[in-house]
């Protein structure tokens, strides 16, 4: 951090900016689902279809998605704050009791989400403790019926 910038102030002047919640899903070596809650996710570009998210280098399963040739962005909905919990801690049953169906390359796709995006790891960039993940979005499904899932000042706007 630089030397006049107070990381807890940062933070709170980051929250200021609302973002929507996401799961992104990939599949491990052993073809196990793994998913990471994430807020950082944004569009880059429409042509070619672009995609990118950030992934604290630190996590259980950066790793994972580093070598992942196909990753999906599940957009939450407002009523699936306890999918954002739960996929926001490092734990190998992630995915008990929630159903999905294989999106391309095998990624997890959640029921019920406002939207989601099948991508292909376009490329990762360094971006100090995060690496930013950028995907070329393959195919993707919108559901106009369901409210997306709002983050702002480290809460939920519900
Ligand atoms: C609302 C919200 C947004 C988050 N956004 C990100 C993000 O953009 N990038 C990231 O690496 N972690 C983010 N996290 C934290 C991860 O979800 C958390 O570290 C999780 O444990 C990662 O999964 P893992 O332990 O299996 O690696 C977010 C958590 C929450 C609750």
């Amino acid at each position: 951090m630089g030397l006049s910038l107070d990381a807890k102030d940062l933070r709170r002047a980051l929250g200021q900016f609302p973002t929507g919640v996401t799961v992104i899903t990939t599949l491990g070596a052993q073809s196990e689902p793994v998913g990471v809650t994430v807020s950082s996710f944004n569009t880059v570009s429409l042509e070619p279809p672009l995609i990118l998210w950030s992934m604290a280098k630190s996590g259980y399963s950066a790793k994972v998605f580093e070598n992942a040739e196909y990753f999906a962005v599940n957009v939450l909905g407002e009523q699936q704050v306890e999918l954002s919990d739960s996929f926001a801690r490092q734990s190998a049953d992630k995915f008990d009791g929630v159903t999905f169906t294989s999106g391309v390359g095998g990624s997890p796709l959640l029921e019920n989400t406002a939207a989601s995006f099948e991508c292909k790891t376009w490329k990762l960039y360094d971006g100090g403790d995060h690496t930013i993940v950028v995907g070329e979005v393959l195919a993707f499904q919108a559901n106009d019926s369901v409210m997306p899932l709002v983050f702002s000042r480290g809460n939920y706007v519900t």
